[in-house]
């Protein structure tokens, strides 16, 4: 193939980041595949001479430093970065502790900060690249309840994402935000979603519900992310990449109802909304 590109993806040891690092291989691109546990990595993706695979806890800086040292020594650039690992701490805002919070931005918005302060140097000196930020419907404001931390991460990872294309841009670099739906990953299971304690009894009536119904979703979530990787190779030999890219038709759903409720905001109060120009004559 001619286009040889260098990917980057973090979480690549489950979930779909194991699927994107197996289409990006298959699709005979280099791969530097990153997480938190090597030998994982290696089991799941298997030798291969365009593959290196490196520990990058993205929690921690000095990991995601020595992490795009390693891709530059072996593949000497990157030109695709995926911010693909999170975990989901789940449950009402009030009985999420402010651990939980420190965590889940720690891990979805502060991680993906990280690691792509580690990999722009190296896109600035190239004159070129494209960071893809995976966040999710609840990125678009779903007002799912239980998901107020996470949608917080990915709320502010959208923001992030959205103001540095325009600081990046002219470097060459470009950006994707990825608003998946449901897929079918191993996000719902007990090793990447933490559900918060009961702690306020007001609560009582609606937690149980809710946690069945989170529960239950495990197994069953409509999109292959098998197909969402293929999507991602797509997107990414698109020129111009897209700045956003919505997976899944209950993704759409999701984005169209956003889209209808920003209008039905701006109806509501509009002739208030344009009546507050500084009026100098007046003053
Ligand atoms: N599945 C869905 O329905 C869905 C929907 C919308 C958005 N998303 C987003 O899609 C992305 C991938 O999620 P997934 O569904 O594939 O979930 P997953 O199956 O739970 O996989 C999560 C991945 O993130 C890694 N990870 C967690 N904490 C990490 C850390 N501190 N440092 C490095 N890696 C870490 C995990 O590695 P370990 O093995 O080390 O834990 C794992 O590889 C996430 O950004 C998620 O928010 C998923």
């Amino acid at each position: 193939m001619t286009d040889k590109r260098v990917w980057f993806i973090t979480g690549a040891g489950r979930g779909m980041g194991a699927d994107f690092a197996r289409a990006v291989l298959a699709a005979g691109h280099a791969l530097v595949a990153t997480g938190r546990d090597p030998d994982r990595l290696t089991q799941v993706l298997g030798p291969s001479d365009d593959l290196l695979t490196v520990p990058l806890d993205v929690t921690r800086r000095e990991d995601a430093e020595a992490a795009v040292r390693a891709a530059v020594e072996r593949f000497g650039r990157i030109d695709v970065l995926v911010n693909n690992a999170a975990s989901f701490e789940a449950g009402f805002f009030e009985e999420l502790t402010p651990e939980q919070i420190d965590r889940q931005l720690a891990t979805s918005l502060v991680g993906p900060m990280r690691v792509t302060r580690a990999v722009l140097p190296v896109m600035r000196r190239q004159r070129a690249g494209h960071v893809i930020a995976i966040s999710s419907s609840a990125g678009l404001g779903a007002g799912f309840e239980f998901v107020a931390a996470y949608a917080a991460s990915k709320f502010g990872l959208e923001g992030w994402m959205e103001a540095l294309r325009a600081e990046v841009a002219p470097f060459g670099i470009h950006t994707t935000i990825v608003n998946p739906g449901f897929f079918r990953t191993e996000l719902l299971t007990e090793q990447s979603t933490r559900y918060a304690e009961p702690s306020v009894a007001d609560y009582d009536a609606r937690r149980a519900p809710l946690l069945d119904y989170w529960r239950s979703q495990n197994g069953r979530q409509t999109g292959d992310p098998a197909k969402l990787a293929q999507a991602l190779l797509t997107i990414a030999s698109q020129d111009p990449p897209p700045r956003r890219f919505i997976a899944g038709a209950d993704a759409i759903g999701t984005a169209e109802q956003k889209i209808a409720d920003l209008q039905a905001d701006i109806a509501s109060n509009r002739a208030l909304s344009v009546s507050l120009a500084f009026d100098a004559e007046a003053a």
